[in-house]
């Protein structure tokens, strides 16, 4: 079976990616620069699947370690690139580090695909590309806003960097995944979201506000124009998310692509608001979370979800994990974190 480099693979959904692709057969090693991850994922990672992924501690922007990488791993046939700095806020206080890491690391990897053999790269897009969407659901067609943050920028330089360098003659396939928002852990418990520090995005916050680390949850904003007047998101499944990934590797793979750049939007295709998400979670774990509605957080989008059809007819991949279930999930992984005096 082929090899697949996975650059960020102990992050949250490169090692639910990992378990996936172990799961199919093909084998995997991983770069990972640990900066937003830790080591112990590695084991949770064989702990599932019986298999040890292979682990490269590195950063992606340093050529010569990608360089060595490929030396060492001459089976090397696709790449799913995750590795990249990923907090909307950071990236506004951190410019140049946004743009280093996330432009350069896929720089690097473009340029040493060819010479190495490298059939296809899985890119982690987001539907921040979108931006305010003039209609919900949002198609692929729709049109690429204006980032709003150096973060959602690196996302859409990507897109072009990948498709200028294949519209230049490069031979390798690019399938890019436009996620909405990812969410929930793996159902054995044994890998999760784990955020350094206080969280941002919203299930972290609201797990470790059930588990009573934070003390209530804040919902940011109730004025905007939703039914429940907050704001609405397409949450997925991170299980099915990541296997999204492994259906277009195989594209890519086994020269299935329809061109040889392929641009699919990752969702549910249903619209859920933060107060019906909070009642989800309670009904499905029977735990109550503290909240308070607060003001609006400063460049948040209104409402946005997913027209998934593209990517259910043509990729082949539906989302299939109800949400009861994904909060479930979450909250397994919240708790089984307490077990191991982690958080
Ligand atoms: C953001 C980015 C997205 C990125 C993702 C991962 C934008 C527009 N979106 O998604 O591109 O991939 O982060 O980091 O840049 N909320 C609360 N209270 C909280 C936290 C969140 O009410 O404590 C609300 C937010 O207002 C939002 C929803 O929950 O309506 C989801 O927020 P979050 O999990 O941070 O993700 P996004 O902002 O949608």
């Amino acid at each position: 079976m082929d090899r697949i480099l996975v650059t960020g693979g102990t992050g949250y959904i490169g090692s639910h990616t990992v378990v996936e692709l172990q799961q199919a057969g093909y084998k995997v090693v991983i770069i990972d620069n640990l900066s937003n991850s830790s080591r112990d994922v590695v084991d949770g990672i064989e702990r599932i699947t019986g298999v040890r992924p292979d682990f490269v501690e590195g950063d992606c922007t340093d050529m010569e370690t990608l360089i060595k990488l490929f030396a060492d791993y001459k089976d090397i046939k696709g790449i799913i690139n995750f590795a990249a700095s990923k907090a909307v806020g950071e990236s506004v206080s951190k410019p140049i580090l946004y743009y280093r890491n996330n432009l350069v690391t896929l720089l690097n990897l473009l340029e040493l695909m060819d010479s190495n053999g490298v059939k296809g790269m899985v890119f982690s897009s987001s539907c921040t590309v979108y931006g305010e969407p003039d209609e919900n659901p949002v198609t692929e067609k729709a049109p690429i806003k204006k980032a709003t943050s150096p973060y959602g920028n690196t996302k859409q330089i990507s897109e072009e960097i990948i498709s200028d360098v294949i519209n230049a003659g490069a031979s390798f396939k690019s399938v890019i995944l436009r996620y909405f928002n990812p969410v929930g852990a793996h159902p054995s418990a044994e890998i999760g979201e784990l955020p350094n520090g206080v969280p941002q995005n919203l299930i972290p916050y609201l797990t470790q506000t059930a588990i009573g680390i934070r003390n209530e949850l804040s919902v940011f904003g109730d004025d905007y124009d939703t039914p429940d007047g907050s704001c609405i998101r397409d949450y997925i499944n991170v299980v099915d998310l990541a296997k999204a990934h492994v259906i277009a590797v195989e594209r890519m793979l086994q020269d299935k692509s329809e061109n040889k750049i392929e641009i699919f939007n990752l969702g549910t295709g249903q619209g859920v608001s933060v107060l019906e998400l909070i009642n989800v979670f309670e009904e499905a774990t029977g735990v109550k979370v503290p909240h308070r509605i607060v003001g609006r957080r400063a460049g948040d989008i209104e409402k946005v979800w997913a027209d998934p059809l593209y990517a259910n007819e043509v990729l082949g991949w539906k989302a299939t994990s109800t949400l009861a279930d994904t909060m479930r999930s979450a909250w397994a992984w919240q708790k089984r974190l307490r077990e191991r005096g982690i958080m």
